[in-house]
């Protein structure tokens, strides 16, 4: 059994503690937030107990740390359970900061313990399946590939305000990471544009509330992602590839199967709201795909430069947006 320790028990933690509860060879051992009564809640649903982070580190039983709590802690609770010799699973990103994300790489190589970001739509069973058709040749040569990655509604304001330009470092940051994997290239250049449209009474900073961004990829291919944070209609998570020698879609997920015919329209069911209903099965496999790097000592699939690699194109299409300039990227 692979005992964990839960840090950050907010609106994401809840998700991955309940995952490593069913989770036939995890348990949750313990819970640690800052907020304790948010530590109580998840730990009495599971069983586990409320602690520190320095008397979970010194536990021996804990063999793994799952870090939920904001971006900007990120860095040190990773080095910190990394010193530790703890097995290290972050939610995305590592950090907002090249230079710290960088320094963290280094004591997670220098540690040697198995670390993995959560970047979960890679997990996700028919943006895997799109992945895996594109990596055998079902498309040919993949010349373009067009993500639309939309979310029902923006974060709160305080959120907003935190995260400026989240849009490319919080939302799209997933979509950058699955552009490199399905199309195994990385960009040459970022080109992003950006809108606030949404209305001052739901986006009252104008923050970018919607996002079309351009990769040329080193190979010559092209990337589309469009982003929106008012999709009305739910979550809009579509892929599509496109190769010289044909086509393939990862389509929405609907929340029923279930179609409606009638004299005038055949209608189908809208989306899920959002990630946590629509990645449901991703959240799992991800961690079930943690629990077994860590028990063979296999390196996890998403790694720390997978982490880097997804935040330098975030930031490019930061500086990309603000300057209208197509942005460079080195290395
Ligand atoms: N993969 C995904 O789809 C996905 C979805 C949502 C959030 N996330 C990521 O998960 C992380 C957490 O997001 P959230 O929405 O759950 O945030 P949240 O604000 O709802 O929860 C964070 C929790 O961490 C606690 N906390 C803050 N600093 C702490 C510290 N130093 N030590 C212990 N506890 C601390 C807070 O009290 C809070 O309970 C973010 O990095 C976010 O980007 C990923």
């Amino acid at each position: 059994m692979l005992e964990f320790c839960l840090v950050g028990a907010g609106f994401i933690g809840p998700v991955h503690a309940a995952n490593i509860a069913a989770h036939p060879r995890a348990t949750l051992r313990c819970v640690v937030d800052l907020d304790t009564a948010a530590a109580a809640r998840v730990a009495e649903a599971h069983k586990a107990r409320v602690t520190t982070l320095d008397a979970a580190l010194a536990d021996p039983r804990v063999g793994a740390v799952v870090i939920c709590t904001p971006a900007h802690t990120h860095a040190e609770l990773i080095t910190r359970a990394a010193w530790a010799g703890k097995a290290v699973f972050c939610e995305k990103p590592i950090d907002l900061d090249l230079d710290r994300v960088a320094a963290c790489e280094g004591v997670l190589a220098e540690t040697g313990v198995p670390f993995c970001i959560g970047f979960n739509r890679r997990f996700d069973p028919s943006h895997a399946a799109l992945r895996a058709a594109v990596a055998a040749g079902e498309i040919g040569r993949p010349e373009m590939l067009v993500i639309t990655s939309r979310d029902p509604e923006i974060s709160p304001p305080d959120y907003v305000a935190q995260m400026p330009y989240g849009i490319f470092t919080d939302t799209m940051i997933h979509d950058f990471d699955m552009a490199r994997w399905i199309m195994a290239d990385e960009p040459a250049e970022v080109y992003a544009r950006a809108s606030a449209l949404m209305d001052a009474a739901a986006n009252p900073h104008r923050d970018p509330d919607t996002a079309m961004v351009v990769l040329t990829l080193r190979n010559g291919a092209l990337v589309h992602i469009n982003s929106s944070f008012r999709a009305v209609y739910g979550y809009d998570q579509r892929i599509e590839a496109f190769g010289s020698a044909g086509m393939l879609i990862s389509r929405n997920a609907e929340k029923t199967l279930l179609e409606r015919y009638t004299a005038d329209r055949v209608s189908r069911d809208v989306p899920p709201y959002f990630f946590i209903q629509r990645y449901r099965e991703a959240f799992a496999a991800e961690l079930e795909a943690f629990v077994t790097a860590v028990e063979t000592g296999m390196s996890p699939a998403v790694n720390a430069e997978d982490g880097r690699r997804a935040l330098a194109i975030a930031q490019a299409a930061v500086e990309s947006a603000k300057s209208g300039q197509p942005v460079t990227l080195a290395g």
